[in-house]
């Protein structure tokens, strides 16, 4: 209870926070309240759906080493504080465990995360040892093995080679096969032509809001109404619906907040910068103003598609890789990289049905997935520059 206590400014958020927006093309996920498991995660889901905290720290506190804000750390000292969750969410994706595989969860105390009671938190941390000391003598020092080089999902390594899996739809970087007729060869030209493509920056800058209306459809097959607000430069909210009703989630270019039935809590930490980022109105007209060390990597194909690949940095912990089609010039993947000390954890985004809407083309279909959901939003109506008030994106006073 007493620590319970001493995180008195703990906010305990749903895991399950959606991060969707648009800046057009643009459109970031974290992960879907609407996504609910069902299967053997279903214990987790009434667990981490309520209940797991995104956060234990306050923001003045994310910067300092997870050692000074967090009461157990052995492994991860020197990690800043704000990196901890995110890393969890690592091993949780590459182990396909939970929380609870290796936390201590009380009925009357909640959850006990500092507490090494659980065999699998001790076994996690020589784990880490383990693969920071391959890395370190077998490659040289690179992140090539992780621990879903072994792990693969599952928390008991497989020993025998699997039977033939569907293979998954990456990019294929076969290039020595592939022509481009009228090859750009920088980073600068894939951008001009993307922009152009979708209507130039003049026109982009005519529109300073957007309202998508249409439905979101889950990998459960699951259907249900979806809209989002967006106004420029940085105001975003999205109404949609979960397991529990309406649920929403704002960000007023200050303050991130979800609320869902009778719950609502601020977004804080890692989560409100992935917010804050898809906020962003006009990032399809800033990239090379937003990013850091944007580069043309790779001519690759990308499901049926030929396109660019172009690498580049948003901050220290985020990076992305981003795939524009030869032909259209149009953006049609996107793939987000949240690092973390043991890996990244990716979100991967797909832009199809490009349709013109007041003089830009924006995607009608955008499919996201990461490693806990997987979803397809169809919009049938996208409008421009309705008038939205500002408060509208505020959080709701409780
Ligand atoms: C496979 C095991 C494993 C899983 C799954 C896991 N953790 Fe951890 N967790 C650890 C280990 C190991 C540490 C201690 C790290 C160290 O010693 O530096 C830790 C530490 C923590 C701490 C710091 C506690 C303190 O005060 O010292 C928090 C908070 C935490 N985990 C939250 C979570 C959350 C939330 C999840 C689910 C998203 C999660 N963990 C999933 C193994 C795990
Ligand atoms: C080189 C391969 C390899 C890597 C890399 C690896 N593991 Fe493991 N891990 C294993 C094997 C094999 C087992 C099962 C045998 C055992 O339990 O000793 C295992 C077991 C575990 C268990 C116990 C599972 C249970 O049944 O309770 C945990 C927890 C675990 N690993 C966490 C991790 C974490 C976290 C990482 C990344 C930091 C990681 N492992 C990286 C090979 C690996």
């Amino acid at each position: 209870m007493a620590y319970k206590k001493s995180l008195g400014k703990t906010i305990l958020l749903l895991t399950g926070i959606l991060i969707i927006s648009f800046s057009y093309a643009w459109a970031i996920a974290g992960k879907d309240p609407n996504t609910i498991k069902n299967d053997s995660r279903s214990d987790r889901d009434k667990l981490t759906t309520k209940k797991v905290t995104a956060k234990h720290y306050s923001d003045s506190e994310g910067d300092k080493p997870a050692e000074k804000v967090y009461k157990n750390i052995k492994v991860f000292k020197g990690l800043p504080a704000s990196r901890l969750i995110p890393t969890m969410r690592f091993i949780e994706a590459s182990l396909g465990a939970n929380c609870r595989s290796c936390h201590v969860y009380d009925k009357t105390k909640g959850w006990e995360f500092d507490s090494d009671k659980k065999s699998g938190k001790k076994k996690a941390r020589k784990m880490i040892e383990m693969m920071n000391d391959i890395n370190k003598h077998h490659f040289m020092g690179h992140q090539e093995v992780t621990c879903f080089t072994c792990h693969h999902g599952n928390l008991n390594p497989e020993t025998v080679p699997a039977l033939l899996k569907l293979p998954l739809k990456r990019e294929d970087r076969n290039e020595k096969d592939i022509t481009v007729p009228n090859r750009l060869n920088t980073v600068g030209e894939i951008i001009a032509k993307y922009i152009k493509a979708i209507g130039g920056k003049e026109a982009f800058q005519k529109i300073t809001s957007l309202t998508f209306e249409g439905t979101t459809l889950n990998e459960d097959g699951k259907e249900t109404p979806i809209t989002i607000y967006q106004k420029a430069p940085d105001k975003i909210l999205t109404v949609g619906q979960n397991h529990w009703g309406e649920y929403s989630r704002g960000f007023n270019g200050e303050v991130g907040w979800f609320k869902s039935g009778q719950r609502q809590d601020e977004i804080k930490g890692d989560d409100l910068n992935l917010l804050k980022d898809a906020a962003q109105f006009y990032r399809d007209i800033s990239f090379d103003k937003d990013f850091t060390n944007l580069r043309f990597s790779d001519v690759v194909i990308v499901d049926k598609d030929t396109a660019y690949e172009v690498k580049g940095s948003l901050s220290q912990y985020l990076s992305y890789k981003l795939y524009f089609d030869v032909n259209s010039g149009l953006l049609i993947r996107k793939i987000q990289y949240n690092q973390t000390p043991l890996g990244n954890i990716q979100v991967q985004t797909d832009y199809n049905d490009y349709k013109n809407v007041d003089g830009v083309l924006i995607p009608f279909t955008v499919h996201t997935a990461g490693y806990d959901f997987n979803q397809t939003m169809n919009f049938n109506k996208i409008s421009a520059n309705a008038e939205i008030a500002d408060n509208k994106f505020d959080m709701p006073s409780k």
